[in-house]
Order: C-alpha cells, then sequence, then structure tokens
C-alpha cells in the first residue's frame, strides 16, 4: 500500500560514490510503502532508481515550502543543513561496514511532497539499504530466548560495540526496538543489526541525549540532569567511551533472556498533542522529575533471577549482565564481558 508519493531531492549521494543518477537531475521519484518498523520515522519505499530494490527512508520533521519560495531544492538545502538528520546520515557512513551490521548510507537529500493547493512539503530525508531483519521486541514478544541464543546474540553485540569504539561512535540509543536480527535456518541468531544513529555521538560531539529509558545507561540520564554541575565534565566524557552502551546490551541480554524489560518506577506515556507525561504511583512528575526518579531506581548491577541462572551458562549470563550494569562504568570491560559469554559457547 502507497501511504505517499513525491520526489527526493539528492543533495549528497554515497552509491556508488559521487555518480548516481539521480544527482544530475536533482530528484527521483518516490513511492512510500507504509512504516518499517513498530516505531518511529523509517519508511520501506517502493523503488528509486539507480539504486538496490530495497530501500528504506527516514524523514526528519516537515515543513511547507513557502509561497514565494520556486525552487524546492534551495528550501531543502537549507532545511538539510539545520536538521541532525544530516549528524545521523554521517553516522551511517561511518559505520559502513560494521562487524554485526548497521544498513548502508545510500543518499542524504529532503522528501518533497506535492501538498494541498499545489504548495509542496519539504522534510529532510535518507536513503538507506532495507534489511530484512525482524526488531528484537518482535522476536522476544513471541518468547525469551534460551540461555544460548542470548549469548550468541550477546557476543555480536559486544563486538558491535567495540567496532563503533574503534569508530569512536557511541550509539546511545541501543534498544529492543533499533535492533534487528537476522534470523537463519532453525531460528537461530544469525547475525544482530542496529539501526536508528539519531542519537549516536562521535568523540568530538557533545553526547547524553536520553533513548529508551529501560536501556539507558544511568550516567547518559544523569548527563542530561547536570546543568553545570562539577561531575559535568566526567559525565561528559563517559557518554563518550563505549561504557553507556555496554550498560544497553546488560540490558538487552536481560530482555532477551527474561522476555522483560527491566523494570522502572516511572510509567510515561504520550498525549495527543505529542508531548510526554510521567507518574510515580499516581503522582504526575515534570521531566527532570522524572528523570532523576528513574536515575535513582537504577540497580547497580542487574540481577538475573534464580531459574535462569540455574540454567546451562545461565550464571555467566548473570556475571556479563551485572557487570555491563555496574554503576561503575570503567567496570564494562568489553573484553572481559566478552570472555565471559565467550567462556560457555567453548
Ligand atoms: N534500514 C532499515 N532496515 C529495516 N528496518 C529498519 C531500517 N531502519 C529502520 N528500521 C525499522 O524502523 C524502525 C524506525 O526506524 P528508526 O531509525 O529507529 O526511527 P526512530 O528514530 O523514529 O526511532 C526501527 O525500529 C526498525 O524496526
Ligand atoms: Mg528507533
Amino acid at each position: 500500500m502507497t501511504t505517499a508519493t513525491g520526489t527526493f531531492v539528492v543533495l549528497n549521494a554515497n552509491y556508488p560514490a559521487c555518480s548516481w543518477p539521480g544527482v544530475s537531475e536533482g530528484a527521483v521519484p518516490i513511492e512510500l510503502a507504509g512504516p518499517l518498523g513498530p516505531v518511529g520515522n523509517a519508511h520501506r519505499v517502493y523503488e528509486v532508481r539507480g539504486l538496490p530494490a530495497s530501500c528504506a527512508i527516514k524523514m526528519g520533521p516537515g515543513a511547507e515550502c513557502p509561497e514565494d519560495e520556486k525552487d524546492a531544492r534551495q528550501v531543502a538545502m537549507r532545511l538539510g543543513a539545520r536538521d541532525s538528520l544530516w549528524g545521523e546520515y554521517e553516522k551511517l557512513l561511518a559505520a559502513d561496514g560494521l562487524c554485526g551490521r548497521a544498513p548502508l548510507a545510500y543518499a542524504y537529500g529532503a522528501f518533497v511532497e506535492a501538498g494541498d493547493g499545489g504548495r509542496a512539503r519539504i522534510a529532510p530525508a535518507f536513503v538507506m539499504e532495507r534489511l530484512d531483519a525482524e526488531p528484537l521486541c518482535h522476536v522476544v514478544e513471541r518468547g525469551a530466548l534460551p540461555v544460548r541464543r542470548v549469548i550468541e546474540a550477546g557476543l555480536i553485540l559486544v563486538d558491535l560495540v567495540d567496532d563503533l569504539a574503534r569508530r569512536r561512535i557511541a550509539h546511545g540509543n541501543l534498544s529492543p526496538e533499533n535492533v534487528l536480527v537476522e534470523a537463519g535456518d532453525a531460528d537461530e541468531v544469525e547475525r544482530v543489526c542496529v539501526v536508528d544513529f539519531q542519537l549516536a555521538v562521535s568523540r568530538d560531539e557533545e553526547g547524553g541525549r536520553i533513548g529508551s529509558l529501560p536501556f539507558t545507561a544511568p550516567e547518559q540520564i544523569g548527563l542530561s540532569l547536570v546543568g553545570c554541575n562539577p561531575r559535568e565534565w566526567y559525565l561528559r566524557r563517559l557518554s563518550r567511551e563505549p561504557y553507556a552502551d555496554m550498560w544497553s546490551v546488560g540490558a538487552l541480554l536481560y530482555y532477551m533472556a527474561t522476555g522483560e524489560r527491566p523494570a522502572l518506577p516511572v510509567r510515561w506515556g504520550k498525549g495527543s498533542d505529542g508531548a510526554y507525561s510521567f507518574w510515580y504511583g499516581g503522582q504526575r512528575l515534570d521531566f527532570e522529575e522524572a528523570l532523576a526518579c528513574v536515575n535513582d531506581s537504577k540497580i547497580d548491577g542487574l540481577d538475573l533471577p534464580g531459574p535462569w541462572r540455574d540454567e546451562e551458562g545461565g550464571s555467566a549470563l548473570g556475571s556479563a549482565i551485572r557487570l555491563c550494569t555496574s554503576n561503575a562504568a570503567c567496570e564494562r570491560e568489553i573484553a572481559t564481558v566478552r570472555g565471559m559469554l565467550e567462556e560457555v559457547l567453548k
């Protein structure tokens, strides 16, 4: 089912480097074929001329093209320059060939859709490879994974975080929606892929924006609370190390094994105006209070419940989860966690 048609105005092409046929013409027709995942701003597209059949487009917030603006390309340039979507596209470029997998970045530009009364709507957008994979949240909804499969998936995630760290990138939002699984024969975990580099930071950037709360490291939450606190420098540094991503890996291991997201005391929901509200019991909290409450409740070292620890490999998995989710960020050593998981598969 087509949800929208329009043109994709190419501002930067990466496929094949600098000679994509759409570039010279400035625009290629696009048909959106519905949302890609359970949530979010990524869409399947039927076909983009000059690109492989399996493409996806991710869009930022759109705007109506001003009446006096004749050239959609100029508007697309302006929007493109200002939107954080460009940063996300850059991270995808930097993640090319990532161990595990991230989508290939094909082109950055703007999606132009004919609006009512002939005025076009323009949204910054990039086109990327569509991965033939299922979000982890859908896999786990069908049932928690056996310990051995959790460990296999965990090893891929650890290697992925390690590879990102070598590229000087922290993903910042490893969650069941943003981690995808390519299942092989006999339902084995074959490959774990990662999408959504919206919150990713490279080491020369300021980090600390918050992803999915149950999967976000406490110091990453803390970072957005500190203001001019003396600990600020320390926290900012942490957001650029792989430690925060390792916390998310621990929470994901816990989630895959138990089928439960790490518990939080705060509930939240999105209102019709798009704004979030937070509650603690019956009490409504403002954003800062909610974050502080979540942060205080983050347990130092998530514990895998007894029945899982008694399974074969469960005790090592439990130790790896505890280490990943330690409040002492520097303890979340990639090599140590990898060693613990590998030991089980020997
Ligand atoms: N390249 C891709 N291939 C396959 N699925 C994807 C791809 N990019 C995103 N998705 C799916 O679409 C969802 C939304 O995309 P995402 O980049 O996470 O947007 P948002 O920033 O709005 O969360 C993801 O959770 C994932 O399930
Ligand atoms: Mg997402």
